[in-house]
């Protein structure tokens, strides 16, 4: 039997040796470790030997098979180096082949232009404030000087989640948070987020859409430093050359209040389909803080003064890459989103 073993070794170790192929390995395996392979065999017949023979001839059995094992791991990791040596000498494998490129991610245009009008009035020294989503009533309207029942209210129709707390309609309330905390000291904030209405959705309204509030209270504060803060801010935004133009308007938060137009970045003011030949853009509302609102605020309208306006960015982001469907950015459409980026 001892002998049988050994020669079984010996050939075993020398067929291994010869198998060339890694796809041959498999038959080699079989021959010698597989089910009805030689050792196996040699394994079961350990039965049918003396007893005392039987010991030792297991041992040598048991060793053989893991000198087998141990060979066949050995020839399969070499053959198999030399197969990917022989395929990079070939060719085969191409490592020259241009990775796959992941999809990556990118901001929202939306998210895109708010960084970018936040890092205008950053240089001029304005702080963001954060102010919440879901307001009362009090400080969305009352406190702005819009009591119950005034007409201004029809101009911003309200999702109300009871009789006094509703989705903000405008970023205006932040105001009256952002005076109730710093009174008396001066204040340069902007307060960018979410506003919503009860809107049909149309091409040029939506029932939620950005605004960037921006507020300024102290001393000698004049119309002068609200009309060089929203000049220098469109020139940032829309180039040099710009001219802006201001109306008389009506806000109940302001006063006096205006309107803001740009003269038309698409035809430089001489009347086109974007401005609708008018060679005009409106493109914010403004105005000095009203008395009323500075004293709710907590500073008194015989000493401080102050301007606010806001600023639609999804209408910034229009004009700025000529988007004429304001629904295009909560549709969520790739294709659209991938062409800011
Ligand atoms: N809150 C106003 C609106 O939503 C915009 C505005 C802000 C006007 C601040 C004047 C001052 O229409």
């Amino acid at each position: 039997m001892l002998e049988h073993l050994a020669d079984l070794q010996r050939e075993a170790l020398q067929k291994l040796a010869a198998v060339e192929q890694i796809d041959q390995l498999e038959s080699w395996r079989i021959a010698y470790l597989g089910k009805k392979g030689a050792l196996t065999k040699a394994l079961r017949s350990l039965g049918s030997l003396p007893p005392e023979e039987r010991p030792v001839a297991g041992k040598k059995a048991n060793e053989l098979k893991q000198v087998l094992e141990a060979a066949f791991e050995t020839r399969h990791e070499s053959l198999r180096a030399a197969a990917i040596e022989a395929d990079l000498a070939t060719g085969a494998l191409d490592v020259t082949l241009p990775g796959r490129k992941p999809a990556l991610g990118r901001l929202h245009p939306s998210t895109q232009i708010l960084r970018e009008i936040t890092a205008v009035f950053a240089e001029m020294g304005f702080q963001v404030y954060r102010s919440r989503d879901v307001e009362l009533d009090e400080y969305n309207f009352r406190l702005l000087n819009i009591p119950p029942h005034h007409p201004a209210r029809d101009m911003q129709d309200t999702f109300y989640v009871d009789e006094e707390v509703l989705l903000r309609t405008q970023t205006s309330p932040g105001q009256i948070h952002a005076m109730r905390e710093y009174a008396p000291d001066p204040i340069r904030i902007i307060l960018p987020g979410m506003c919503y209405r009860y809107e049909q959705i149309t091409a040029r309204s939506e029932i939620q859409f950005n605004q960037v509030e921006g507020l300024a209270v102290g001393h000698n504060i004049t119309m002068a430093d609200l009309k060089g803060t929203l000049v220098n801010f469109t020139r940032r935004m829309f180039g040099e050359e710009r001219r802006l133009r201001f109306r008389c308007s009506h806000f109940p938060f302001t006063e006096p209040s205006v309107e803001v137009d740009m003269d038309c970045i698409a035809c430089q003011g001489k009347g086109c389909r974007l401005c609708k030949q008018s060679g005009w853009l409106e493109i914010l509302g403004a105005g000095m803080v009203h008395p009323v609102v500075l004293r709710n605020g907590g500073y008194d309208p015989d000493v401080y003064t102050g301007f606010a306006f806001g600023i639609g960015p999804e209408r910034i982001a229009m004009l700025k890459y000529r988007i004429d469907d304001i629904r295009y950015f909560w549709a969520n459409d790739l294709r659209f989103l991938e062409q800011f980026g």
